[in-house]
C-alpha cells in the first residue's frame, strides 16, 4: 500500500473507531459488535506500524497505551482545583441552603450529582483536540497523566466542536473492573487492592500506560475549569459538555428547593448498592453560574457547593458468641463473634469488643441482633443492639476471674479499664509475644505467621524467641501444610533476619511501653544492645522522647535475669545487637522542608503506608508525632481525615494532603 492510499484508510479507520467509541463508551449504546472494533483497531494499529509518520496524538490507537515515561512531568492548574466542605445530615443541608440563600436571595436552586468515588481530573482541550490531562495534586499543582488518561476510551481524543476549554471530572474504576483486577492478582498471588478508588489511583499513576489501558477505568466529567463556554448555569454547562462529546453523569437532577435536595438524596440510600461504580455521597451544587460567582469560594472549596457524606453502611447479624483472647501484654480482650455477614465491601465475622465495661454500655447480650459498620471503612465494630428482637434466649456475658488460658487470677490495674492476666509464664502472653517478635515492624520474618507460631508452640518446638533461631529443617518439614519449599524460604528469612539492625530486635521484645518510634530512637542513641542494657534511668530520660514510664519500664526489663540470659542466647546464635541505620540528621544539618518540623498524619494515604511516610519525613530531619497540638507545624490529612484534621483547622496549622507531601518529599 503506499502512503496515499494508506492515509485515507487511516483516516476512514479513524472515524469509524472514533465514532463506534462513542456510542459504546460514551452514550452506552454499541451499535457493532465488539468484535468488530477489535478488528478495525488492528487493522489500524497494523497501518501506523507500516507508516508510522502517519500517527497523530488524537488517534485512536493511542488507547492501548504508548511508551512507558520516566517521570511525571508536574503541571500547575490555570484554576485552582478545590474541594468540597461535607454535610452529614439534613441540618447540614438545611445550613448550607440557608447560608446560599442569604447571599444570592430566595430564587436560588440546585442540581444533585452523583459524589462518583474515584480521583479528581483535569482535562485540557485546544481547538477541540485533548493536549493535556492531569490529576489534582494540592490543588494548585498537580502532574500530568496525559498518556493514562488517554486509554480512558470515555475521554474524548478530540471534541465534536473546535472548543478550547478546561474540564474537570472524576475518573474511577467500574465495581467489575475492580472485582477482575483482584481476581488477577488473586490468581498472582500479589496483594490485593483494598477499594476501587485506591485501585483506579494506582492505575493511573503508573508510568507505564499499558497498565492504565488494561484497567478498564472510566471517567465522569462534572465541571468547566476554564475557557468560554455558551452555558448560564451549571445544568447548561453539563449539556454543553454532552454536546462536546463528554461523558457526564445522567443521574443528576435540578432540585428548586432545599426538601427536594434532601429527597433525592434519601433516595439514593437504597439504590447506591445496585450502581456499576461506587459512590461516596451527593454533590449539590448551586445552579446558576451568576449566584456562583457571587457566592464565591473560600480558600479551600467553593460556597455554591457542599459534598453530602453517606453514613458507614451498617448491616444487622447475629452475634453468636463471646470469644476470650489474651493478648501480648496480658490483656484480656472479647471478641464478638459474628453469624458472618459483608458490610462495605469484605465478610465481617469478628469484632472486637474492647473490655467489659463496652459491653456493659452497650447492653450486648450472647445471641442479640447487633448492628456491625466499619469504623472508618475498615475495623469491624458493633455499632448497637437491637434490643426490641430479643427472644428471651440471650445469655448475659460474664467477663472471667481467671485468665482463660493459665487459670491465674486477672487483675484491673489501676486506672486502666482492662483486665490482664500477669502471669509472665502465661503461654497465650508468650505465644503472642512470639507472634510480635516475627511481625512486620519487628523482625519481620516472613513465612512464620501466627498459623505457623501457635503450631511450633503448642509443639513444644519454641518456647521464646531464642528458639526460633534453632529450628530445623526436620522440624518445620514436620509442621502440617509445610512443603519443602516453604521450608526452604522460611529458614532463609530466620536467617535474613539475623542481620535487622537494633531497632527491630528492640522492638520484637515486647518491652512495655516500647513502641517502633521509641526504638528507633533508642537504637540511633544507644547504637549497641550492651550500652542500652547498661543505661541508668537518667541516661534514658535525657532523650527528647522518653518519658518517666518508658525509662522505668526499660530499666526493669534489663535488670531481670531472663533477659540477660535471652540476649546472650540471642548474641549467640548470631543476632546483630547493632544499630545499622543512618544517625538521624540534626534539624539544623537538613535543609529540607521538614527539618525540625513536628509533622502529624492522618486519615487514609494511598502512596504510601503510614510507616513509610514516617520514614521519609524523618529522614529529612521532620519529627512525626501522633496528636495535634499547638506544637504540630504540619498535618498530612489522607482520605476520610476527621478530627485530627478539624483540629490542625481551628488552631490553624498548615495541611497538606498526600499528593503535596509526596511533591516536597521527592524535591
Ligand atoms: S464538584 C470545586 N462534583 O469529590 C469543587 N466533585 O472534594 C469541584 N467528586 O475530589 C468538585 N464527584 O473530584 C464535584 N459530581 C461531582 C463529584 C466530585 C466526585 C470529587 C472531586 C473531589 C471531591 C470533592
Amino acid at each position: 500500500m503506499d502512503l496515499q492510499t494508506a492515509e485515507l484508510r487511516i483516516n476512514d479507520l479513524r472515524s469509524l473507531l472514533n465514532q463506534y467509541g462513542y456510542e459504546y463508551y460514551v452514550l452506552d449504546m454499541p451499535t457493532v459488535p465488539d468484535a468488530e472494533y477489535d478488528r478495525l483497531m488492528k487493522e489500524l494499529l497494523e497501518l501506523e506500524t507500516t507508516f508510522p509518520e502517519l500517527i497523530t496524538s488524537d488517534s485512536p490507537s493511542v488507547r492501548v497505551g504508548g511508551k512507558i515515561l520516566d517521570v511525571f512531568e508536574k503541571v500547575e492548574h490555570r484554576t485552582p482545583m478545590l474541594s468540597l466542605g461535607n454535610a452529614f445530615n439534613e441540618q447540614d443541608l438545611k445550613d448550607f441552603d440557608r447560608r446560599v440563600r442569604q447571599a444570592v436571595g430566595d430564587n436560588v436552586s440546585y442540581v444533585c450529582e452523583l459524589k462518583i468515588d474515584g480521583l479528581a481530573v483535569s482535562l485540557r482541550y485546544e481547538n477541540g483536540l485533548f493536549i493535556q490531562g492531569a490529576t489534582r495534586g494540592d490543588g494548585t499543582i498537580g502532574e500530568d497523566i496525559t498518556a493514562n488518561l488517554k486509554t480512558i476510551k470515555s475521554i474524548p481524543l478530540r471534541l465534536r466542536e473546535n472548543a478550547t476549554l478546561e474540564v474537570r471530572g472524576e475518573a474511577y474504576m467500574p465495581k467489575k473492573s475492580f472485582e477482575a483486577l483482584n481476581k488477577a492478582k488473586e490468581e498472582r498471588g500479589e496483594e490485593l487492592a483494598a477499594n476501587p478508588r485506591n485501585a483506579a489511583a494506582g492505575s493511573l499513576r503508573q508510568l507505564d500506560p499499558k497498565i492504565a489501558a488494561s484497567r478498564n477505568l472510566d471517567v465522569f466529567l462534572y465541571g468547566i475549569g476554564g475557557g468560554t463556554i455558551n452555558a448560564a448555569s451549571h445544568s447548561e454547562g453539563l449539556d454543553y459538555l454532552d454536546q462536546l462529546g463528554f461523558k457526564t453523569n445522567k443521574e443528576r437532577r435540578k432540585c428548586p428547593t432545599i426538601n427536594e435536595v434532601i429527597e433525592y438524596v434519601n433516595s439514593w440510600g437504597d439504590k447506591r448498592p445496585h450502581l456499576p461504580y461506587e459512590i461516596d455521597g451527593i454533590v449539590i451544587k448551586v445552579d446558576s453560574y451568576e449566584h456562583q460567582s457571587k457566592l464565591g469560594t473560600t480558600a479551600k472549596s467553593p460556597r455554591w457547593a457542599i459534598a453530602y457524606k453517606f453514613p458507614a453502611e451498617e448491616v444487622v447479624t447475629t452475634l453468636l458468641d463471646i470469644e476470650l483472647s489474651v493478648g501480648r501484654t496480658g490483656v484480656v480482650t472479647p471478641t464478638a463473634i459474628l453469624i458472618p455477614v459483608k458490610v462495605a465491601g469484605t465478610t465481617v465475622q469478628r469484632a472486637s469488643l474492647h473490655n467489659e465495661d463496652l459491653i456493659r454500655e452497650k447492653d450486648i447480650k450472647i445471641g442479640d441482633q447487633v448492628v456491625v459498620k466499619k469504623a472508618g471503612d475498615i475495623i469491624p465494630e458493633v455499632v448497637n443492639v437491637l434490643a426490641e428482637q430479643r427472644t428471651g434466649n440471650e445469655r448475659d456475658f460474664q467477663m472471667p476471674t481467671h485468665c482463660p488460658e493459665c487459670e491465674s487470677e486477672l487483675v484491673r490495674l489501676e486506672g486502666e479499664v482492662a483486665l490482664r492476666c500477669i502471669n509472665p509464664k502465661c503461654p497465650a502472653q508468650i505465644r503472642e509475644g512470639l507472634i510480635h517478635f516475627v511481625s512486620r515492624d519487628a523482625m519481620n520474618i516472613e513465612g512464620l505467621g501466627e498459623k505457623v507460631i501457635s503450631q511450633l508452640f503448642a509443639e513444644k518446638l519454641i518456647s521464646d524467641v531464642a528458639d526460633i533461631y534453632k529450628l530445623t529443617h526436620d522440624q518445620l518439614i514436620a509442621l502440617e501444610r509445610m512443603g519443602e519449599k516453604s521450608v526452604t524460604n522460611l529458614l532463609k528469612a530466620i536467617e535474613a533476619s539475623k542481620g535487622n539492625s537494633l531497632e527491630k530486635l528492640l522492638f520484637g521484645l515486647g518491652i512495655r511501653h516500647v513502641g517502633a518510634k521509641a526504638a528507633k530512637t533508642l537504637a540511633q542513641s544507644f547504637d549497641t544492645m550492651e550500652k542500652l542494657a547498661h543505661a541508668k534511668k537518667d541516661d534514658l530520660l535525657a532523650i527528647n522522647e522518653i518519658g518517666d514510664k518508658m525509662a522505668d519500664s526499660i530499666v526493669a526489663f534489663f535488670d531481670q535475669e531472663e533477659a540477660e540470659e535471652l540476649l546472650r542466647e540471642l548474641a549467640s546464635v548470631g543476632v546483630n545487637m547493632e544499630y545499622k541505620g543512618a544517625k538521624p540528621v540534626s534539624a539544623e544539618e537538613s535543609n529540607s522542608i521538614f527539618a525540625g518540623k513536628t509533622v502529624v498524619l492522618t486519615g487514609k494515604l494511598e502512596q504510601l503506608s503510614r510507616n513509610e511516610a514516617k520514614e521519609k519525613i524523618e529522614a529529612l530531619g521532620g519529627n512525626v508525632s501522633g496528636s495535634v497540638s499547638k506544637k504540630t507545624h504540619l498535618v498530612i490529612a489522607g482520605e476520610d481525615a476527621g478530627s485530627k484534621l478539624a483540629k490542625a483547622e481551628e488552631l490553624g496549622i498548615e495541611v497538606w494532603d498526600e499528593e503535596k507531601l509526596l511533591i516536597e518529599l521527592n524535591k
